[in-house]
């Protein structure tokens, strides 16, 4: 498999596409819900997935695509080459904000991350990694990732998961929050996983996420050293809805052991 050339029209691709979303702002958007009021997609998440679509199926027949706006295939499985796609990630701050969101593309060869990208087409930094070439914002190198201590750690997460839920007992994070140098909430996974690969934060929980919102940003903070699993420190399978757990070495762990107790609950 020639993972050069797919690497290469994947990057063009997404620079391609951002040059469209960013043309897009003085446009009026064609704005709908999905699964509730808050769940939002516009004609540009929708435009941009087909965009992917039309170039990968054109190039690479044989690949599976899974994308969120539902323009790829339903793929029962992730044997041979498969890719992972969300054109927009961070709706909400796109439609709100026109800033913090990105495209997010993962590369799978039979369930194994190949090739990463992520694009924050605003800032145009594209955070980029074929597994084992190391990884990238644009054209400079990003320094694998070290531990780092809880009270000097900034964690990502949203405030939902420290009220009470119905996903994890809120009791369990609000230590973590409290210990922690700082939280934020960037509302984009995507963004919130590269900045972990990029050193800007140390870690990034969430409860419940889609393959296509962390396929992309899991090549590129593994790629570094990064940890990435659900909160209950199993890998992830890329086909299924998880919570997610992403963090520097030792951070990682020190957060699953100390703080959710290894996912006993
Ligand atoms: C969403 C964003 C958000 C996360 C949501 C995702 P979307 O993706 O990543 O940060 O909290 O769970 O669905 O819908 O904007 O692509
Ligand atoms: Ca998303
Ligand atoms: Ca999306």
């Amino acid at each position: 498999m020639d993972w050069e050339q797919i690497y290469s029209h994947a990057f063009q691709w997404v620079k391609e596409a951002g040059e469209k979303i960013r043309l897009s702002f003085d446009k009026t958007l064609n704005i709908q819900t999905k699964s509730n009021p808050n769940d939002l997609v516009t004609n540009i998440d929708k435009e941009t997935e087909q965009f992917f679509i039309s170039k990968i199926r054109e190039t690479y027949p044989g690949h599976k695509i899974l994308g969120e706006e539902g323009f790829g295939d339903k793929p029962e499985n992730l044997n041979g080459i498969v890719w992972l796609i969300d054109p927009i990630d961070g709706t909400m701050n796109f439609i709100h904000q026109q800033r913090n969101f990105a495209i997010s593309i993962g590369v799978y060869e039979n369930g194994v991350g190949k090739i990463g990208l992520v694009y924050d087409v605003v800032h145009d930094e594209l955070y980029h990694a074929v597994k084992g070439s190391g990884a990238y914002i644009n054209d400079k190198p990003i320094p694998v990732l070290h531990p780092r201590k809880v009270n000097e750690s900034i964690i990502a997460l949203n405030a939902t998961w420290v009220m009470e839920n119905r996903r994890i007992d809120h009791n369990l994070l609000i230590p973590l929050v409290r210990e922690a140098r700082g939280t934020r909430s960037y509302g984009t996974a995507a963004l919130e996983m590269v900045f972990v690969a990029a050193g800007r934060i140390d870690a990034y929980i969430s409860m419940r996420l889609s393959p296509w919102d962390f396929a992309g940003g899991a090549v590129i903070v593994e790629e570094l050293g990064g940890i990435v699993t659900n909160l209950r420190g199993e890998k992830l399978d890329f086909l299924s809805n998880d919570s997610l757990l992403v963090a520097r070495p030792g951070l990682h762990e020190t957060i699953l052991q100390e703080y959710l107790k290894c996912g006993k609950w």
